[in-house]
C-alpha cells in the first residue's frame, strides 16, 4: 500500500475501499473481506445507511484502531453548525468508534448556503481533537475559495467524481496548488464504459492486468487517492493488487487523452437534494 501525507501531517492510504450502495448487512461481509485483503481505509457516509455494518466489520477484524483510516460524511439535511455536531456524534455511535480519521461535507448544496457553518462545526471537532482530519466532497473551485476566505483550517482533500472520462484536470491543478488532495469517487466509472475502453483494454493486456487495475494505477500515478467499491470478493482483491506494476508516461498520456468530461453523478453546483 502507498500512503500520502495530508496537509496536516496525517498519513492516509492512497487506495481505500468504498461502500456506497452496499446494504448494512452486506457491508459487514464486504468490509471484512477488504480488511483481510489488505485495505485499511474505508469510505462510508451517513446516507449510505451502512455505518453500523462497517463498524461491525471493524470491530470483528481485531485490527488495532490506529492502523485503520475511517472516513464518514455529513449528509445534506444535517448541514448547519449544531446539526453537524449532532450528526458527527450519531455517526460515531453507529460506527461504534470514538473518532473517525476523516469527516467530510458530502455536497456543498449551494442553494441552502450552509456549508461554511457546517465546516466551522467540523473545525471545532478538529481543534478539539475529536477527528483527525476534515475535508469536503464535490466542491467546485468557488466553494473551496469561500472556505479559504471564511474558515481557518484548510480541507485535507476534496472527494469528487473522477475517472479517465472525467479527469478533473482544472480542479486537480487548483487543489495541488493549495496542497489539497483530490480523492476519486466512482474511480472505476461505476464499472461502466471506461473499463471497456479499447485504449484501457490494450494497456491492460500489455501488462497482464485488468482494465480496473490499469485505471486504478492511472489514479495513483496522478497523485489521486482512490476508493473503489466492490462486493465481489475476487474484485476486492483485484482492486488492491495494483502495487506491483507501473504505467509508462506514454500509457499515462494515452489515458489522459480519454477525458471527455462525461459525468455519472450530479454537477455539484446543481445538486441540492436533501
Ligand atoms: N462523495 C460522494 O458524493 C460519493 C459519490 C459516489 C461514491 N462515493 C464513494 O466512492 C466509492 C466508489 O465509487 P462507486 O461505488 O460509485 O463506483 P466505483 O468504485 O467506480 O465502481 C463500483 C462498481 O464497479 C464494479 N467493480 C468494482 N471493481 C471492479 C472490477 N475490478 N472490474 C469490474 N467491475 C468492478 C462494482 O461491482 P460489484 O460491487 O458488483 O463487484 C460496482 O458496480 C463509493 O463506494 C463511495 O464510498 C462518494
Amino acid at each position: 500500500m502507498d500512503f500520502v501525507t495530508l496537509n496536516n501531517g496525517l498519513k492516509m492510504p492512497q487506495l481505500g475501499f468504498g461502500v456506497w450502495q452496499v446494504e448494512d448487512e452486506k457491508a459487514t461481509d464486504a468490509v471484512a473481506k477488504a480488511l483481510k485483503s489488505g485495505y485499511t481505509s474505508i469510505d462510508t457516509a451517513m446516507i449510505y445507511k451502512n455505518e453500523k455494518g462497517v463498524g461491525r466489520a471493524i470491530k470483528e477484524s481485531g485490527i488495532p484502531r490506529e492502523d485503520l483510516f475511517i472516513t464518514t460524511k455529513v449528509w445534506n439535511s444535517d448541514q448547519g453548525y449544531d446539526n453537524t455536531l449532532r450528526a458527527y456524534d450519531e455517526s460515531l455511535e453507529r460506527l461504534g468508534l470514538d473518532y473517525v480519521d476523516l469527516y467530510l461535507i458530502h455536497w456543498p448544496t449551494p442553494k441552502y448556503d450552509q456549508y461554511v457553518d457546517t465546516y466551522k462545526a467540523m473545525e471545532k471537532l478538529y481543534k478539539e481533537g475529536r477527528v483527525k482530519a476534515i475535508g469536503v466532497c464535490n466542491f467546485d473551485i468557488e466553494h473551496l475559495e469561500r472556505l479559504f476566505a471564511e474558515c481557518e483550517v484548510k480541507p485535507v482533500l476534496n472527494q469528487v467524481e473522477c475517472h479517465p472520462y472525467l479527469a478533473q484536470n482544472a480542479l486537480k491543478d487548483f487543489c495541488a496548488k493549495h496542497d489539497i488532495f483530490v480523492e476519486a469517487w466512482s474511480p472505476l466509472d461505476q464499472g461502466g464504459d471506461v473499463l471497456k475502453d479499447d485504449v484501457i483494454k490494450a494497456i491492460a493486456e500489455a501488462h497482464g492486468k485488468t482494465p480496473a487495475q490499469v485505471v486504478l494505477r492511472w489514479h495513483l500515478q496522478n497523485n489521486t487517492i482512490a476508493i473503489p467499491k466492490s462486493v465481489t470478493p475476487s474484485r476486492i482483491e483485484e482492486n488492491i493488487n495494483v502495487f506491483d506494476f507501473a504505467l509508462t508516461s506514454d500509457e499515462m498520456d494515452k489515458i489522459n487523452q480519454l477525458d471527455c468530461n462525461r459525468r455519472k453523478g450530479s454537477k455539484p453546483s446543481e445538486m441540492n437534494v436533501r
